[in-house]
């Protein structure tokens, strides 16, 4: 479904059998089939830019850029930048400085994040990325930071690939159009383990974001779906956005009980 103003949102993300992304550590060893990685790149070739939250840009070691030569060659062929614009999502500033993204200088790095950021982090983040936009005072705004990546940094296409906490936001704002998953046979288990959606969640079935499955393969050993965007759900208007709220005014007071 076209939206005027804003990108089209993809996001991508690799589950275990029980849905999770990662295991408790939050440490991130690779468990589909190595076809996965390939699909990564694929779908990274499709897209103005790639988004990922602070924990998975500093716990893991990603530079979301394109990856090998013929990825770049398939971007062009598609009339895209050679390499895409690459985004940090972190509300409180807290991505560690020394995160491998910041080694790579293939294309310009944005960073998104609220008037929660301290002045000494904003500096550091100007001085790191090639943008650091704020949107919104303790909560990122996404319909407004991603119309404004429309505008500014024509993102026509924008891919995110997770974790958990941004896809919540992304689910919680109404603003993914396209899922994919790869679902492979491996069981995590953990509360504590994060998983494709993460946040406050909704509380009845009808506050659900809803999908439907566009396409379904198996490559070894692994399940590839694909869902497009249930449009008998109105953007923004569920409960999972009253909560995705509450996730932010608790974080804050949660800060400002340990200052
Ligand atoms: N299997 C897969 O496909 C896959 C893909 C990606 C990641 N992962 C795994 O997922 C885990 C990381 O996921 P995660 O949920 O812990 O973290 P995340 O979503 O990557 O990042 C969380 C951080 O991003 C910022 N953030 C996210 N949503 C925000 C919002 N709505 N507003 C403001 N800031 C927001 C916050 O930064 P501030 O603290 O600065 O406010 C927050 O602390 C890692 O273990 C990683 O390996 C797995």
């Amino acid at each position: 479904m076209k939206r005027p103003g804003l990108p089209f949102v993809f996001l991508n993300a690799a589950l275990t059998a029980d849905g999770k992304i990662a295991p408790a550590s939050r440490h991130f060893e690779p468990f589909a089939g190595p076809r996965d990685r390939q699909h990564m790149l694929e779908l990274r070739a499709r897209a103005d830019a790639v988004m990922a939250g602070a924990r998975t840009v500093d716990l893991d070691s990603v530079n979301l850029g394109p990856g090998p030569a013929r990825f770049r060659r398939l971007r062009r062929q598609r009339g895209l930048a050679e390499n895409n614009l690459r985004i940090i999502v972190s509300g409180a500033g807290t991505i560690d400085p020394e995160a491998e993204i910041f080694r790579h200088h293939m294309s310009p790095i944005i960073v998104i994040t609220t008037e929660r950021v301290s002045k000494p982090k904003l500096r550091r983040l100007q001085g790191l990325a090639d943008e650091v936009k704020v949107v919104g005072r303790t909560e990122i705004d996404f319909t407004a930071a991603l119309r404004w990546l429309r505008a500014k940094w024509k993102v026509k296409s924008l891919l995110c690939e997770g974790g958990g906490e941004l896809n919540g936001a992304l689910f919680a704002a109404g603003l993914v159009d396209e899922v994919h998953l790869t679902i492979s046979p491996v069981i995590f288990g953990g509360r504590a383990a994060p998983t494709l959606a993460d946040g406050l969640g909704v509380k009845k079935l009808e506050e659900a974001a809803r999908l439907r499955l566009v396409s379904m393969s198996r490559q070894g050993a692994d399940l590839y779906l694909i869902y497009g965007r249930n449009r008998r759900r109105k953007a923004g208007t569920s409960h999972f956005l009253s909560n995705a709220r509450q996730v932010y005014s608790d974080r804050l007071n949660n800060m400002s009980e340990s200052n």
